[in-house]
């Protein structure tokens, strides 16, 4: 299905554990895996451009299933207007809030002067979500760094945070580190900036109105009760998509709820996949997405390569997925015995 019917549900967010946005990564396809693996975390778009919105087919910038409730559409943009009717556009498909797109530091994104560079034009983010929140009721949220080239990370932010709040944000997404806009691959501004969560903390402990959600390598299960506190929630990248288990081992002790069997979430994967390749979806589009889920366990290796390569030539979606799963159960069960 296309449009999220559940208009009751999708309001509740509960922002304690979030599954970042990723370009090419975090598809519908993804986000449906990602929801067998944590029901409870708040899941994201990747980033679609204002203009792709404006322009494009919707269903398929947009489509996705009522099970990825509560999903977060994150935007790109820097022009009020063009993002106004973006969100305006976005309207039947439900989502559970907007966010912008203020920490990716990609060229592209440059060259459209949307992303990270506008941390260091505040004014701007501040008028972009008002035009945003004219069109729709939902929380509009920002997504950004601690700052950007030689921004002064405690003065710089604050401002920052201070006047996109003063127009109606009280949501922050920290990637707490700085994006530096020259000389580094987009790739290389995920991990060379240092990670300063202790900045991080200092601004939600400053301005204890917002809700501010910690992100930027959280990739072990434990850090989430040793991170978050001092903040409204935390914010899985990478090692959500690699290692998706540690996500499943976050929500755990986060809200409490069982840690679900890779067994079920295979089952239910392979029903996703019969009825989604009977659309004409690729099956490798939706298994190359899965490829950690037996990451760390017996069987790893074998999963990893059926799944990445072998599902091309699968005939049968569901029982390919099942087998490969149910061969994985039969070589841990022999390793435990
Ligand atoms: C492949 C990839 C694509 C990404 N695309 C986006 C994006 O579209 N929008 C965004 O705000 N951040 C994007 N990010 C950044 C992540 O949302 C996150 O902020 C970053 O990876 C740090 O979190 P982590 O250390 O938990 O991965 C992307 C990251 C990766 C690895």
């Amino acid at each position: 299905m296309n449009k999220n019917t559940d208009s009751i549900d999708r309001r509740i967010i509960d922002r304690r554990l979030c599954a970042a946005p990723m370009m090419d990564w975090t598809d519908r396809h993804c986000r449906y895996f990602l929801r067998q693996v944590a029901p409870d975390a708040v899941l994201f778009t990747e980033m679609v451009t204002a203009e792709a919105l404006i322009h494009g087919d919707l269903d398929r910038l947009l489509g996705h299933s009522a099970a990825e409730a509560p999903l977060v559409l994150q935007l790109g943009g820097s022009q009020p207007e063009k993002l106004a009717r973006a969100v305006a556009r976005a309207a039947p498909w439900e989502f559970a809030e907007i966010n912008l797109n203020v920490g990716c530091p990609s060229d592209r994104v440059q060259s459209g002067k949307f992303g990270a560079c506008l941390m260091a034009e505040p004014e701007l983010v501040a008028s972009c979500c008002q035009a945003m929140m004219a069109e729709t009721d939902l929380p509009v949220t920002v997504k950004c760094r601690i700052g950007i080239d030689d921004m002064d990370p405690e003065s710089g932010l604050d401002r920052f945070v201070d006047i996109v709040a003063a127009a109606g944000v009280s949501v922050f997404y920290l990637h707490a580190r700085k994006a530096w806009l020259k000389g580094l691959s987009p790739k290389e501004n995920r991990s060379i900036p240092p990670l300063d969560y202790d900045r991080a903390r200092r601004l939600a402990a400053r301005c204890g109105d917002l809700s501010i959600i910690l992100n930027g390598g959280l990739e072990k299960a434990d850090q989430a009760s040793v991170e978050m506190p001092g903040f409204d929630g935390i914010m899985i990248g990478r090692a959500a998509y690699r290692t998706p288990y540690v996500l499943a081992e976050m929500a755990q002790q986060i809200f409490g709820t069982a840690l679900p069997q890779r067994y079920q979430v295979a089952q239910a994967m392979a029903e996703y996949a019969n009825s989604m390749t009977k659309t004409g979806v690729p099956l490798h589009s939706i298994t190359r997405h899965m490829l950690g889920l037996y990451a760390g366990q017996s069987g790893a290796k074998y999963w990893r390569r059926q799944l990445g390569e072998m599902a091309r030539n699968a005939d049968d979606a569901g029982n390919f997925i099942i087998d490969t799963a149910s061969f994985c159960e039969n070589l841990a069960a022999k390793h435990a015995a």
